[in-house]
């Protein structure tokens, strides 16, 4: 079965987006919604953004009007009848959901297939609804959808295969980036997103880091566009508590997704972020937080510096008292036992904790920590001896395995390993999901093999061991990856 004419159901944010990009895939795209006066808003909006694109240069004119031809704005749910394909974008509610899809059903027919644009429902019950379920699939795209590429096909438990590559194909018509999920909770892209700002709020919560340096390290020091922290303000800090909450409550109690007190704390003071004007950064007129330093060019190496890390000596000659470098509270846990450097060396007053990801010699920033006895002097040694080989160092004001980024990367790497061993999909999807749908430079598994299984898991263990928390349990394909990795980083 092919797609010619694909309804939209729903002419808000989302599907708005949707039917411009169907109807720049060249398929006659009908527009409906309940509310007259949203179904006209969108419908314009449609036009409107593609008038856009044109002057930008995105696509051309005639390309506009062409698309512009294929927009129908019909008034009734019976008016989809005829179209191969549905795509639902009406508010997150499973029994409008539900109700929805027995409507589109009735209308479109038992050959059509219907999808739903939900991001935290489950796809089987709102494909039960229809008593069809086998044509019936997940087609999840990102905000806004012009603009970004990703489209997660969610199979429900009943999914057929041939509904399956429909939806694929027509994603790829509208021009999108499909990946195949299984049905559960978030899916690939929002499931592997999660820890991003839930470790940043442990670590806050731990006083690990700062707020500001947990999101200059992300940024610089990871290559994400933007902190853990910016990020949830610019979602709503109570949006982001919604889905803590709702992955929490659906999983019945997953510790790796128990929300974070200080989410909480922040809604309750009415600290919701940018629409508020205060989140965990304030927004008056000025900018909210300082611009980065400039990247600085890497004088590079000599082989004596670059080492192994482990106990070796820098900053030699200074006369303001040698450091003894230990690298990355975790990562050497195979030879070293336990995790943070309180643990690693607690009376060496010239052990100073430092980590760089995802070795000293490609990484832009270095995490550098003292121990309950380290020297000021050793400290300040060991950011000068960094920051001399052109790194961006931040000096933690406390101590955890992983420090900043190698905590938030490591549970990124071991959520992908739950989602994959789990089934809900393949490592090359999951990366895809996440550096599409979310931006993220890096996919996880890309890090995982970047940094090393071992290393990865030798950070959760040693969070396991320091902090006694079930969260920090490893994957059993993490475990597996590691004891099986060849690649011999
Ligand atoms: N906004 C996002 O960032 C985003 C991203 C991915 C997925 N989603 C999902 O997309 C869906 C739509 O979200 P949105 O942000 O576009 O919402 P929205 O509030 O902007 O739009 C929803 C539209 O649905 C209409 N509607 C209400 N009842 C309806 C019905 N019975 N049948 C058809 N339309 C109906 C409303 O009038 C409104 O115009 C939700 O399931 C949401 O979870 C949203």
């Amino acid at each position: 079965m092919t797609v010619e004419r694909l309804g939209v159901a729903g002419a808000g944010t989302m599907g708005a987006g949707i039917a411009q990009l169907a109807c720049l895939g060249e398929l006659e795209t009908r527009l409906t919604d309940p509310d007259p006066a949203a179904l006209a808003a969108g419908g314009e909006r449609v036009r409107a953004d593609l008038d856009r694109g044109a002057e930008r240069g995105r696509w051309s004119e005639g390309d506009a009007e062409a698309a512009k031809d294929r927009l129908a704005i019909v008034p009734e749910l019976d008016d989809l009848a005829g179209c191969e394909l549905v795509i639902e974008a009406a508010p997150e509610r499973l029994e409008l959901k539900r109700e929805l899809f027995a409507t589109l059903a009735a209308a479109c027919g038992p050959e059509a297939v219907l999808a739903s644009n939900t991001s935290s429902l489950f796809v089987t019950a709102i494909a039960a609804a229809s008593k069809r379920p086998g044509r019936v699939v997940g087609m999840h795209f990102f905000n806004p959808p012009a603009l970004m590429p990703l489209v997660e096909v969610v199979a429900g438990d009943q999914t057929a295969p041939a509904t399956l590559d429909l939806a694929t194909t027509v994603a790829e018509r509208m021009r999108r980036t499909p990946v195949r999920a299984a049905d559960g909770i978030g899916f690939l892209a929002n499931r592997g997103a999660r820890p991003f700002s839930l470790e940043a709020l442990r670590l806050l919560g731990e006083r690990v880091a700062t707020v500001d340096q947990i999101d200059r390290i992300v940024r610089i020091g990871g290559g994400y566009r933007m902190g853990p922290f910016e990020l949830i303000d610019l979602i709503g800090v109570d949006v982001n508590l919604g889905v803590a909450r709702s992955f929490h409550e659906q999983s019945f109690g997953e510790p790796r997704w128990r929300p974070h007190p200080l989410q909480q704390r922040l809604v309750a003071a009415g600290r919701l972020g940018r629409k508020a004007g205060r989140g965990f950064y304030e927004y008056g007129d000025g900018p909210h937080r300082a611009d980065d330093p400039e990247p600085v060019a890497s004088p590079g190496h000599s082989p004596e510096e670059e080492g192994d890390g482990g106990g070796r000596r820098a900053g030699e000659g200074d006369g303001e008292g040698t450091p003894t470098l230990i690298e990355g509270a975790g990562f050497r846990a195979h030879s070293l036992e336990r995790g943070s450097l309180a643990a690693l060396a607690p009376n060496d007053a010239l052990a100073v904790g430092f980590l760089a990801l995802p070795d000293l010699a490609t990484a832009t920033a270095v995490e550098i920590n003292a121990g309950p006895a380290t020297a000021y002097d050793a400290l300040g040694a060991a950011g000068r001896h960094f920051a001399a080989l052109g790194k961006h160092v931040e000096c933690l004001p406390g101590d955890a395995p992983g420090m900043v980024l190698g905590r938030i990367v490591c549970q990124l790497v071991n959520e992908a390993c739950f989602a994959v061993g789990e089934g809900v999909g393949s490592r090359e999807d999951l990366d895809t999901a996440l550096r599409l749908g979310f931006n993220h430079p890096r996919g996880p598994f890309e890090w995982g093999r970047a940094i090393g299984p071992e290393r990865v898991l030798a950070v959760l263990d040693a969070l396991a061991a320091e902090l006694g928390q079930e969260r920090y349990r490893a994957a059993p394909l993490l475990r597996r990856w590691a004891a099986t990795d060849q690649s011999g980083s």
